[in-house]
């Protein structure tokens, strides 16, 4: 089966997929957030790709991919995550987007360089592009450090590409809570247009400090871990959706979740990982609708656990 073929089958099958779960990703306008470095206006629903897009070259392996790729677009979202730390996803998404999906995509990607030592810089620039020939995308939106290996030498770098117009916007990210000193220092200390890290329903540490030093500072953030890598689901199996959920148009917990996360106005965007097109409908529906408010907030919080 040929490139166009398989695409004219996953846009079938997206908006057939999303008819049945009762969503459309054609219809109902995607919540956007202002980034603020710049004003421009960004989907509140991403996606990320560490796990469902560390596929091989088969056909079989990729064409559930396609559909997600296709009903991500058709939903109105455009941010898309991916580092060189994911095994084969850079070059799974360079081989799968269509041109026009390289036109709206709004690529982030890092570069992660452990144990390179004082050759870090020279390394991160063959990285980032080797990324770009992999992704087959020539100018990146957003170029991240990942997880703050080798800080210093990269800033250094992604400010000069930044400079000579390579990438659109700079960041820096990590996933763990005991990272957040590290972060706000940084945050302090330079220059960001975006930092991502995690937060959830179960691990709020970030709306102490981390979150309002964000919005005081003016940086996006982008969110990984909505669902703690899946986890979460574990702790609602087998409960009901509340009725209460309906109050702010959820209509899943994937959705209570990712809506609990977007409700934080510091929150630019959530990048929730699937390689599943059903899931994909699911998290878009989230990007619509009303948000909770401090006390669905709370409700949600005790439902959890
Ligand atoms: N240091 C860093 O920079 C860093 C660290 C961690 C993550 N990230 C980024 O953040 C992204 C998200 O984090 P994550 O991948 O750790 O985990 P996550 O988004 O919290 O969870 C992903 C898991 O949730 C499942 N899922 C997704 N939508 C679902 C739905 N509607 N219903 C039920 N299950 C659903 C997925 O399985 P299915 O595929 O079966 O849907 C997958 O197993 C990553 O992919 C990556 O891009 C960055």
């Amino acid at each position: 089966m040929d490139r166009r073929h398989f695409l004219t089958l996953g846009g079938l099958a997206a908006m057939a997929a999303a008819r049945a779960a009762g969503t459309s990703p054609g219809t109902g306008p995607m919540l956007l957030r202002r980034i603020p470095s710049s004003g421009e206006l960004l989907p509140a629903i991403g996606l990320g790709t560490s796990g469902p897009f560390e596929v091989a070259k088969s056909d079989s392996a990729r064409a559930p991919l396609l559909e997600v790729l296709q009903g991500f677009f058709d939903g109105g979202a455009t941010l898309i995550d991916t580092s060189p730390m994911y095994s084969t996803a850079e070059e799974v998404l360079g081989d799968l987007l269509t041109p026009e999906q390289q036109a709206k995509v709004f690529m982030a990607t890092k570069v992660w360089t452990p144990g390179s030592g004082g050759a870090a810089g020279q390394k991160g620039v063959e990285q980032m592009q080797r990324s770009m020939s992999l992704l087959r995308h020539q100018r990146i939106e957003l170029m991240q450090v990942h997880n703050l290996v080798d800080l210093d030498a990269h800033l250094k770098t992604l400010r000069r590409w930044k400079e000579e117009g390579r990438i659109r916007y700079l960041g820096v990210t990590h996933y763990t809570t005991s990272s957040y000193p590290d972060l706000m220092a940084i945050i302090q200390r330079e220059k960001l247009d975006f930092v991502q890290f995690n937060y959830s329903v179960r691990t709020r540490e970030a709306e102490k400090r981390l979150l309002p030093l964000c919005a005081h500072k003016g940086v996006a953030v982008i969110i990984n871990r909505a669902f703690e890598d899946g986890n979460l689901f574990a702790q609602v199996r087998g409960k009901d959706l509340p009725a209460w959920a309906a109050d702010f148009g959820a209509k899943s917990w994937a959705q209570v979740f990712l809506k609990f996360v977007l409700a934080n106005p510091a929150v630019t965007c959530v990048i929730p990982a699937t390689g599943k097109l059903r899931n994909l409908v699911d998290n878009l529906g989230a990007g619509s609708g009303p948000l909770p408010d401090a006390k669905h907030r709370e409700k949600i919080i005790a439902a959890v656990g």
